[in-house]
């Protein structure tokens, strides 16, 4: 008897367990919602009926099926990713339960489109940890942008959500999502010759296959939650991912436009000596979207700083520029940052290129000799 029950609790486990799909890079299962639901569980042409009625999801609240090319008044909806995609209304969420390896970090990447609410978020979370995305600002050209947002997980098996916790008076004004993919993140670890982590920014989220408006990192503050690994992006905006794929970039495969002028920086602290020399080396070049104009980027760390002008005629290039600094405490933060904002002829923000970060330490200073290290 005992025997049957505890069969019967086993089977239950393995059925539980096969329902959540193990973690592998790319789009999740139907990510990009190409299976849709029965014409039946659609209520009005586009309302889902039902918390199961979409293929691997489980859905709460008014969530709308979109195809590519619906009407909402004047507005033409474009779905990046295949053909159709979803749209989260009042307090509606999207949920998918993941299995993945308990202690590792991971970097979720997302497409999603403001419809007709001006002031739209949404809260990213992986049980117990969330995060709120601000989509209020222009970022990308066609209306979609892609996000990322990264975790540590704390159990075999997580639940991803996202949710739109507005309150429209129209119930069908809500975010667009599309291209729901996810990437493990290796811990950075440190290459010989540079203090810095993850210095060439090849590291870090999954780039969408047709998302060609690049990732955006949005601001973070704990290093180690960061989709970048080792860098934090700080201050309000969000920066840039990019890929060689779709855009210039200086040095392998990937690298980081700063597209909120000041109001966002990318920082990483790194262990210094107290009055030991360093030197900060690094590109600055544009990304060949377009970005056209005369920038500066910016570099700090300790006291010093380094203003690097960089024209840009938006075609791609990029050049080298070094800061020295003399350390002042036993953690240095090394930021970069762009002084002034961008817009492309869209109007949608961009900015200098910041790729191949690498930090020395140069001599030591001892009373009365330098020592060459
Ligand atoms: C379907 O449309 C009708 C008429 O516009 C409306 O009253 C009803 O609330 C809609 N149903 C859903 C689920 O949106
Ligand atoms: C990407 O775009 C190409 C050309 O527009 C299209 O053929 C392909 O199906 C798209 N891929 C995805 C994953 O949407
Ligand atoms: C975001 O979602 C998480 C998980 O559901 C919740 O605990 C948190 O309070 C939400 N935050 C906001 C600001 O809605
Ligand atoms: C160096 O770091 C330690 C903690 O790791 C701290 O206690 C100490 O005061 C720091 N020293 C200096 C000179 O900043």
């Amino acid at each position: 008897m005992r025997r049957v029950t505890v069969l019967v609790l086993l089977l239950a486990c393995a059925a539980a367990r096969a329902a959540a799909a193990v973690v592998t890079d790319g789009l999740l299962p139907n990510g990009n919602f190409e299976e849709g639901p029965p014409k039946s569980d659609l209520v009005n042409g586009t309302v889902v009926r039902g918390a199961n009625a979409i293929p691997r999801w489980e859905t709460s609240g008014y969530v709308e099926y979109i195809e590519s090319g619906h009407k909402q008044g004047d507005m033409l909806l474009v779905v990046p990713q295949g053909a159709h995609a979803v749209r989260l209304g009042n307090e509606a969420s999207i949920r998918q339960r993941l299995a993945v390896t308990r202690g590792a970090y991971y970097a979720v990447t997302f497409s999603a489109a403001r419809t007709c609410a001006q002031a739209e978020q949404l809260n990213v979370s992986v049980s117990p940890e969330w995060g709120v995305l601000p989509m209020q600002t222009i970022y990308g050209s066609n209306g979609w942008d892609s996000y990322a947002w990264a975790f540590k997980a704390k159990m075999d098996e997580v639940a991803l959500v996202i949710h739109n916790p507005g309150v429209e008076e129209d119930p069908a004004c809500g975010p667009l999502i599309d291209g729901v993919a996810i990437r493990a993140l290796y811990p950075p670890t440190l290459a010989k010759g540079n203090m810095l982590k993850n210095g060439g920014f090849e590291e870090g989220p999954y780039f969408l296959p047709n998302a060609s408006w690049g990732v955006l990192v949005p601001p973070n503050i704990e290093d180690d939650h960061s989709p970048l690994p080792a860098w934090m992006i700080m201050s309000s905006k969000a920066v840039k991912y990019v890929d060689a794929a779709h855009f210039a970039v200086p040095q392998g495969a990937r690298a980081v436009e700063l597209v909120g002028g000041k109001e966002s920086a990318l920082v990483q602290e790194v262990r210094t000596v107290p009055g030991w020399t360093y030197r900060l080396s690094f590109t600055v070049g544009d990304a060949r979207d377009g970005c056209a104009g005369s920038m500066v980027a910016e570099a700090y760390a300790a006291r010093a700083s380094i203003k690097v002008p960089y024209e840009s005629k938006g075609t791609g290039g990029y050049k080298r520029a070094v800061l020295e600094f003399a350390a002042i405490a036993n953690r240095t933060r090394v930021v970069f940052q762009s002084t002034f904002y961008h817009t492309m002829t869209d109007g949608s923000l961009c900015g200098p290129v910041i790729d191949d970060a690498s930090l020395v330490g140069l001599r030591k200073k001892t009373a009365g000799r330098r020592l060459l290290l």
